[in-house]
């Protein structure tokens, strides 16, 4: 049973056909309404969402489905001490396909593991969230045309950033890219990540602490929010919360064409002045995110014989 769990479990002749499925979807909504009709949806969040919770739910609906929903560990019997393993086996028994995010890195490679049905990894601890790299890699093909050749800024929290793992994984299988790592010492991006998917690829990259200094280089900023939920003590997370904050005098250091991107939800480091620039592009973001989730569900429930 094929589940995505992380961004390798999809090769990049299937990332350019989700993304083409979701421009398909984009142009011809009518025709996909009907496509998971009597199908369900489980979605599982045992951590805090807005957007992938209901664009995955959202993309069900739009594809004629329906939904099963369990949000907060609190409300499920995750609560009365029931494993991971044992939920994605009673889930399994009710829905044709799980999306599931909870705090534990690896949960996700365990529900897949247990499941009789596909699962998707909606984020998993500060390990990685594919289904936003999908709506990244949309946006990006979207803004720019293209997928190679970009210099790539990722800015905030790298170390905890499950998007931003995810992102430059994805991102290292194009060519002739460049990667700016913009964070404070301590957020730096992990090494296993440098060296999977950076060192190992001679990939060129540089690590600064300094967002004004390298703004005008970029074909792309990827802005983070300060993962306080992952911090061991408080006195970090606010001595670090706001490290970097974007705003409109900062904007016009950076190149006419540049992509400012959030996977959301932001705190302080955009300021909302900055929404009104046609270069912001996180809110177009959101809205690729559904339809890649739509080509995403299609592609997995056609690939298990459920539709
Ligand atoms: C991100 C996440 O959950 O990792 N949000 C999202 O899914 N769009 C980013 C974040 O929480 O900072």
């Amino acid at each position: 049973m094929r589940s995505v769990i992380d961004v390798p479990d999809l090769s990049l002749q299937e990332l350019q056909q989700l993304m083409d499925t979701a421009e398909d979807i984009i142009a011809r909504p009518a025709a996909y309404s009907e496509c998971c009709r009597g199908k369900k949806l489980a979605t599982l969040f045992f951590e805090p969402s807005t957007r992938t919770r209901l664009s995955f739910e959202a993309a069900m609906y739009e594809l004629g489905g329906n939904v099963l929903s369990v949000t907060g560990a609190g409300t499920s019997s995750a609560a009365k001490g029931e494993s991971v393993a044992d939920t994605a086996k009673t889930v399994s028994c009710y829905a044709d396909i799980i999306a599931m995010r909870h705090p534990k890195e690896g949960a996700a490679l365990v529900a897949a593991r247990n499941a009789s049905v596909p699962v998707i990894n909606a984020g998993d601890g500060g390990h990685c969230h594919p289904t936003q790299t999908l709506a990244d890699l949309l946006t990006i093909r979207r803004e720019k045309g293209r997928l190679d050749g970009l210099t790539v800024g990722l800015c905030g929290d790298l170390k905890f950033g499950r998007t931003v793992h995810s992102l430059i994984t994805a991102m290292s299988r194009y060519e002739g890219l460049r990667f700016v790592l913009i964070s404070p010492e301590e957020l730096k991006l992990p090494s296993y990540v440098k060296n999977d998917c950076l060192k190992r690829k001679n990939i060129p990259y540089i690590q600064t602490t300094d967002l004004e200094q390298v703004i005008g280089d970029l074909d792309i900023l990827y802005m983070t929010r300060v993962q306080r939920e992952r911090f061991f003590n408080e006195e970090d997370y606010l001595r670090l919360k706001d490290s970097y904050i974007l705003t409109p005098e900062k904007m016009k250091k950076g190149r006419a064409d540049l992509c400012v991107m959030h996977p959301l939800p932001r705190v302080n480091e955009i300021s909302v002045a900055v929404d009104e620039d046609p270069r912001a592009c996180y809110f177009k973001q959101v809205l690729n995110g559904k339809y890649m989730r739509m080509a995403l569900i299609l592609m997995l429930l056609k690939e298990a014989g459920r539709l």
